[in-house]
């Protein structure tokens, strides 16, 4: 089987491209990417020489080189998660996100149904998406499948988007699809301008932690371990023509968040108790930010018996250690562009 992974460059990409590379050798697996400022060909240094798995460094957004690379490599399936993934560049460039969200995803889905067979018998496009297409949750409830999809930030209009269009092309042409739909990630390997690891990376630098309006914005936390896995599942066992919600059952207020993980941060640094929290400073909010995210996973773990592994203080202890092991990753994506953007965002 060829699979094509798109964005596997990125976070929770190299984390599938992984799994799929070590767990299924008989796969071929290959890895598209065009190695925007989240793209890292670092997060896959262990598996690069592996006889299954092949990078192609291309851009959704090129109509003809997707065409070009689908009749070359004939390709069975597609694991799609190549984006624009953070909500506050979509608030400073939204076309960026329409672009690569919207029209890189129909490039895929018209490559898709031009070059695999009539009847797609041995076909797969699996769409990679967020809750945040549900928009956003008072007090109490939670996201499920039949959820009305309400977005609010350009992000998440322009994820929606898509996934409407690989339904549509579902329902239309036959394509066969899955589309899961998941909760914030956290782990290894992600770029330090989203929550967690911006906010261990500015308490080893003695930074300030900058939560936006009052801190009490409610988010569900996934490992990305966790979610590779889910992937995994549904990729083998999920029905076609369906919908997956994946999240932890792991639901935090942000303030509470960065307090544990200055807690920790702090035993970890050889820190007195408390030292880190008083970077802790509340800024501007973000417009349009969602009050609270929170997902019922309930179809996914009836259906495939998938649940998380890890809860969320190990898993945090794992992410932790992984950043502070990982010193000269973190530097090479912090010097450069990044200052730029920190500077952009938060002065
Ligand atoms: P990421 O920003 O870390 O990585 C995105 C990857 O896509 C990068 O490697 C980048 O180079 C690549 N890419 C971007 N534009 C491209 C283009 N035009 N052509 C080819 N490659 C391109 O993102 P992530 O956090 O790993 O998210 C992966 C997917 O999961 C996305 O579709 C995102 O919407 C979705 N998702 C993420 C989260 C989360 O918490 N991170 C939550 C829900 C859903
Ligand atoms: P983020 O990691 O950007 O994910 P998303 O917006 O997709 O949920 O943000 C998680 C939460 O943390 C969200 O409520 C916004 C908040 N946040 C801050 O308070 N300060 C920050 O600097 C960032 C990046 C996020």
């Amino acid at each position: 089987m060829k699979i094509l992974i798109t964005g596997g460059a990125g976070f929770i990409g190299s984390h599938v491209v992984r799994l799929f590379v070590n767990k299924y050798p008989e796969y071929q697996i290959y890895n598209l990417d065009v190695l925007t400022y989240a793209g890292n060909l670092e997060n896959l240094k262990d598996i690069e020489n592996e006889d299954n798995y092949h990078f192609l460094k291309a851009d959704i957004n090129d109509a003809n080189k997707i065409n070009s690379l689908f009749s070359e490599y004939k390709f069975d399936k597609v694991i799609h998660l190549a984006a624009e993934s953070h909500v506050d560049r979509s608030i400073t460039d939204p076309l960026a996100f329409v672009k690569t969200n919207v029209i890189g995803t129909m490039n895929l889905l018209n490559a898709a149904k031009k070059y695999w067979p009539k009847g797609f018998d041995k076909n797969l496009f699996y769409h990679i998406s967020t809750d945040e297409v549900y928009g956003t949750l008072g007090e109490t409830g939670l996201f499920t499948e039949t959820t009305s999809y309400d977005p609010n930030s350009p992000y998440s209009a322009s994820k929606a988007s898509s996934d409407h269009f690989v339904r549509a092309y579902g329902e239309t042409y036959d394509l066969p699809y899955i589309i899961t739909n998941c909760s914030n990630n956290y782990g290894p390997n992600q770029f330090p301008e989203k929550l967690i690891p911006l906010f261990i990376n500015n308490i080893i630098e003695n930074k300030k932690l900058p939560v936006y309006g009052d801190g009490k914005y409610t988010r569900d936390w996934l490992y990305v371990i966790d979610h590779a896995i889910a992937i995994d599942l549904a990729f083998h066992q999920g029905e076609n023509k369906s919908t997956y919600n994946i999240g932890g059952f792991n639901e935090w207020q942000n303030i509470d968040l960065v307090k544990l993980l200055c807690k920790i941060m702090d035993e970890k640094l050889g820190r007195y108790r408390g030292e880190s929290e008083k970077l802790i400073t509340y800024i501007k909010d973000r417009p349009g930010h969602d009050k609270r995210y929170a997902i019922d996973a309930s179809k996914i773990k009836k259906e495939l018996g998938w649940k998380p592994t890890v809860t969320f203080e190990e898993g945090l202890e794992k992410t932790i250690d992984w950043y502070l092991e990982n010193e000269l990753w973190l530097n090479n994506i912090t010097s450069g562009d990044y200052q730029y953007y920190y500077k952009d965002q938060y002065q």
